[in-house]
């Protein structure tokens, strides 16, 4: 059978950055995030017999060798898990070009699993799902449930696991994703990941994660907005010193990330409520409440050097579609 999914990218609030396991990807720490709706992978998923290998490609773009070979890697994973023997043809596409900078490794595992998933006709829950994704990129396993999600560390693969706190209806909030730099990320997460413990900060940033995900919480239950914002930039600051303070050091960062950081902190001072966060790479997410959008955006036109944004509402979790990709 074929069957298609869609899966949406996230923004943690509270972040990842380091592994207990390797191999499974079990996190130092838990995270919360945010389903992004305007930045998502479609993916459809037929097992067929006679295939020698899986045959992987992706609309508008071409995988390289290394990216194939983890689609494999991930679909033996899943065919382990559910007991499917053939290999599978797959095709998947972004809805934001590869070179926009948004993250896809996160919608692409999480589209990746659902539709193989489907495509099985086994009966797969939420939690399996979620633990499956894990395995092919971490961030991904927060792309199964719906809108605000929770990632629970856990101490072994079953335990590993995300779960929605609230749906995406729950908070009208906005990240503007910008753009400043559409440049592939010269590290991947993985290899950066791999120093996290020769940071001399990582301790210091395992303490004070749990403080984090408790405010985060209670910002969400509350819909206490300054809260969730003072919370989440310290946190993107926090990981980031972390990966500054890895040997080699990573700097993800440039002038125009460097130049919005300080711009949100004005804005603030004017009366706009905005916070930022940033992933592993120079752009920037303004978080901000819908209310907001606007005056966020007309801040946003003065600054020189960003390429584009993407705004983003809360979205819901992976789903089936039904228009397949072939
Ligand atoms: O799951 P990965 O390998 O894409 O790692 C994600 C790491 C960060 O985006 C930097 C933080 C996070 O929690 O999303």
């Amino acid at each position: 059978m074929k069957a298609t999914a869609i899966a949406p990218s996230n923004i943690a609030f509270v972040k990842y950055w380091g592994k207990a396991d390797e191999k499974l990807r079990l996190p130092l720490n838990s995270s919360i995030s945010m389903n992004l709706s305007a930045a998502f992978t479609t993916t459809t998923v037929e097992f067929q017999k006679g295939l020698s290998r899986d045959d992987t490609t992706i609309v508008g773009g071409a995988f390289d060798e290394s990216e194939c070979a983890r689609v494999s890697k991930q679909m033996d994973v899943i065919r382990t898990h559910l007991g499917v023997k053939e290999f599978a043809k797959v095709v998947t596409q972004n809805s934001f070009p590869k070179s926009a900078g948004a993250a896809s490794s996160a919608s692409g595992f999480a589209a990746l699993v659902m539709a193989a998933a489907k495509a099985s006709e086994k009966v797969v829950s939420e939690k399996e799902l979620s633990m499956l994704a894990r395995i092919g990129s971490g961030s991904a396993c927060r792309s199964i449930p719906d809108g605000f999600v929770e990632w629970k560390k856990g101490e072994k693969s079953e335990e590993s696991y995300a779960f929605s706190l609230y749906p995406h209806e729950y908070w009208d909030l906005r990240d503007i994703l910008v753009i400043v730099d559409s440049d592939r990320k010269k590290i991947s997460t993985s290899a950066g990941m791999e120093l996290v413990r020769t940071s001399p900060f990582l301790q210091a940033r395992l303490d004070s994660v749990e403080v984090s995900l408790t405010n985060v919480r209670q910002a969400l239950k509350n819909k206490d907005f300054e809260l969730l914002g003072v919370t989440m930039e310290a946190e993107a600051i926090n990981m980031h010193s972390v990966m500054m303070t890895q040997v080699p050091p990573i700097f993800y960062w440039n002038s125009v990330t460097m130049e919005i950081i300080r711009s949100v902190h004005e804005w603030r001072v004017d009366g706009v409520e905005v916070y930022f966060t940033i992933d592993a790479g120079p752009n920037v997410h303004l978080i901000c409440e819908g209310k907001n959008e606007k005056r966020v955006l007309e801040k946003l036109n003065d600054v020189v050097g960003v390429k584009k944004s993407i705004i983003n509402s809360p979205a819901c979790g992976a789903h089936e579609a039904q228009d397949h990709l072939f």
